[in-house]
């Protein structure tokens, strides 16, 4: 399967969670990774798989290195396309925790692309329990993949 794995991360949390998610996919998929981009979009076919991983900055906001991909998805046709949104932000932040995960996850949802599993809010850095986390939340998406 050819999967998209795009972060928007400024200090590196995200970044780290993107580069942690791309290792846990085997040779037997072809794993793309780099910073949101429109162009990512351009290239996405019917059954791949887009992952995002954006941080949040503002009051809820979507980092600035996310903001040309968010814009161009209004534009876009997700028909066919699977995605699964996930980020690192700070709970401290109370109502806007993780906000740009949601924003992204509801847009992509409004181009016709298909969700594979909940968004998945993480909080502060990818510490082991978060790590368990993922890889667990990660294993039952390869469940969802399998039985499409
Ligand atoms: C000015 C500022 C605003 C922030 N606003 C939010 C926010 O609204 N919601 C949230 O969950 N985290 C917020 N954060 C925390 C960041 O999302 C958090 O530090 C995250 O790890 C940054 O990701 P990155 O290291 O990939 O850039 C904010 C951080 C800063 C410095």
């Amino acid at each position: 399967m050819q999967i998209y794995i795009n972060y928007a991360s400024i200090d590196g949390h995200n970044l780290e969670l993107a580069e942690f998610l791309q290792a846990q996919f085997d040779k037997t998929n072809s794993v793309s990774l780099g910073s949101c981009s429109p162009q990512t979009l351009t290239k996405l076919k019917p059954g791949n798989l887009l992952i995002l991983v954006p941080a949040t900055y503002g009051s809820g906001e979507i980092a600035a290195p996310g903001l040309t991909m968010y814009q161009a998805l209004s534009k876009w046709q997700g028909q066919d396309v699977y995605f699964w949104v996930l980020g690192i932000g700070d709970q401290g932040y109370g109502d806007d925790f993780c906000q740009a995960v949601l924003t992204f996850d509801q847009a992509l949802a409004q181009t016709g692309a298909r969700r594979l599993q909940s968004p998945l809010l993480l909080d502060y850095e990818l510490d082991q329990a978060n790590e368990e986390l993922v890889c667990q939340q990660l294993n039952h998406l390869k469940e969802v993949l399998a039985n499409e």
